[in-house]
């Protein structure tokens, strides 16, 4: 290694597969296509699209991603059985550059508990998987699930047997979340020392965030010569999450005295993706969360606010524009153009957004703009979304009238275009948002249940529009669904309509639970 040359170290992403595998987290296709794009432009070096073998709807997803993105590696989960890697080799197949990752698990407790094999039958599974995938690319990369409570020797066994079947990358996981960094990094030195030919392959790492500690362990991994992190956007994953993409690329872009090493990541698309996937999953971002919580860049006391002034490094280790919050520079309000507006979408980063959507999004920011003061970033983000959303779905609401109040009775008067026709209803209920999802159900009834109703102000101020989440469950498959409006009864009627034209749309998903290997 130059000394002079920092290690670039590259960033997986697995947003798609493990941050998915969080409950009430699943995503459309459309939506996972619209988060790998993002993660694409942001310069994620690989994106961890799916597990092709868990259910239609994820191999269509691994598909489609794999046939839009160009400029990332795609990659595929498998387990260590053939139907696994046939899978998912036949949903990369489009893929410009693919990689396929199989993996197995390799602790005793999981070996004897969970899997009923005796370690000689999973290190042969281990060659197996890994010379199988192969055959269909170069690039494999391969995991032994519950690696950090794996036994040391079996592990340098398995781990120089896959990298002699052929294994490239060899990702080392925390599944549980239970190491801590200063065991976990001499984990991966262990490997380094033991492991014959451990140099003819990129050894990563994995790390669960159960006690807390995963961008910790993730962080000490790259001390000691990991070239591959996984993480999540977030940090969403599996229980307590994933290590969050975000933090591991701010720490080791700030922190280069210590942290000597690089990414391809362009930082200042990560607020952007945060709010895309707090938005499509429903899972909110806490305010006080590191890189992207909304007050990660605020600065509430007085001596704080003194200090700023006087020089902003006082107190800010990082600038709020190198994740992307900058000030922009277009200000939009209800004089502006339609010229105006397309370069206001180009600066957010939507450049190919089609004539047709423009013009309709163009309307509803007049719209907003005739309403509110100030029309902020997030604000015409939110009408887009919102349009976007709104194009293929066969339910859309018209308009919305509640009576509300202390007086009560609470009443909802409802007009929906349900496959182009026009249908309305009154309905009562506890409260306005309870009438108006009572008069949704009156006019399009259905069996789904509600777990989840979320309101978020895009912006701050009264007037700022509402974000609205909402969660439908219907014979076992869960939706997200989000609308945004001034009116907050509008956002909640539309989110509410946006989850049901979600399951209208025909996905049947296995839980990955139910498929581990
Ligand atoms: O946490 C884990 O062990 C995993 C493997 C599939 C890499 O997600
Ligand atoms: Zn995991």
């Amino acid at each position: 290694m130059n000394a002079q040359q920092p290690r670039r170290i590259k960033i997986f992403d697995t947003t798609l597969r493990d941050g998915e595998q969080s409950p009430g987290a699943s995503m459309n296709l459309e939506e996972k296509l619209k988060i790998a794009e993002v993660l694409e432009k942001m310069g994620v070096d690989v994106i961890e699209a799916g597990f092709p073998i868990a259910s239609n709807g994820d191999f269509e997803a691994v598909r489609l991603v794999a046939s839009k993105i160009k400029n990332s590696t795609v990659c595929g989960l498998a387990r260590s059985g053939r139907r696994d890697i046939d899978r998912a080799a036949e949903a990369l197949e489009p893929a410009a550059s693919k990689r396929i990752h199989t993996f197995i698990s390799t602790s005793a407790l999981h070996m004897k508990f969970k899997l009923q094999m005796e370690p000689e039958q999973v290190y042969r599974a281990v060659i197996d998987s890994v010379s199988y995938a192969r055959k269909f690319t170069d690039d494999v990369e391969w995991s032994p699930e519950d690696g950090s409570r794996t036994d040391h020797d079996f592990l340098c066994r398995c781990v120089e047997a896959a990298i002699a079947a052929g294994a490239r990358t060899i990702n080392i996981p925390d599944t549980v979340g239970y190491a801590i960094p200063t065991e976990f990094a001499a984990l991966i030195e262990m490997l380094f020392n033991r492991v014959p030919n451990i140099d003819k392959a990129t050894i990563s790492v994995h790390c669960h965030n159960d006690l807390g500690l995963a961008v910790a362990n993730s962080l000490a991994a790259v001390q000691k010569g990991a070239g591959q992190v996984e993480c999540t956007i977030n940090g969403l994953g599996e229980r307590a999450g994933n290590a969050a993409l975000e933090e591991i690329v701010m720490a080791l872009k700030t922190r280069q005295d210590l942290l000597p090493f690089t990414t391809g990541i362009k930082t200042e698309s990560i607020t952007r993706a945060s709010r895309l996937v707090s938005s499509i999953t429903g899972f909110s971002v806490q305010p006080n969360k590191a890189i992207v919580g909304a007050n990660a860049f605020a600065h509430e006391s007085g001596i704080h606010q003194d200090g700023m002034l006087k020089n902003a490094q006082t107190y800010e280790i990082m600038t709020p524009e190198s994740v992307g919050l900058g000030r922009s520079k277009l200000v939009m309000g209800k004089h502006s153009g339609r010229h105006a507006f397309r370069e206001k979408l180009k600066e957010l980063g939507y450049g190919e957004v089609g004539d047709n959507t423009i013009q309709q999004v163009f309307a509803r920011f007049k719209d907003l703009a005739d309403k509110k003061k100030e029309v902020f970033d997030e604000d015409i983000v939110a009408l887009l979304d919102e349009t976007v959303a709104e194009t293929s779905e066969r339910i859309r609401v018209v308009s919305l009238g509640i009576q509300c109040g202390s007086k009560g009775p609470q009443r909802a008067e409802l007009t929906l275009e349900i496959d182009g026709k026009t249908v309305e209803a009154t309905a009562t209920g506890n409260g306005p948002v309870d009438a108006t999802f009572n008069a949704i159900k009156a006019l399009f009834p259905h069996e789904a249940k509600l777990q989840l109703y979320q309101v978020h102000a895009v912006t701050q101020g009264t007037d700022a529009q509402a974000e609205v989440t909402v969660r439908l469950e219907e014979n076992g498959r869960t939706v997200n669904g989000q609308g945004s409006d001034i009116d907050t009864l509008v956002a909640s009627a539309r989110a509410y309509v946006h989850g049901l034209n979600k399951l209208l749309t025909k996905r049947q998903k296995t839980a990955p639970a139910a498929l581990s290997a």
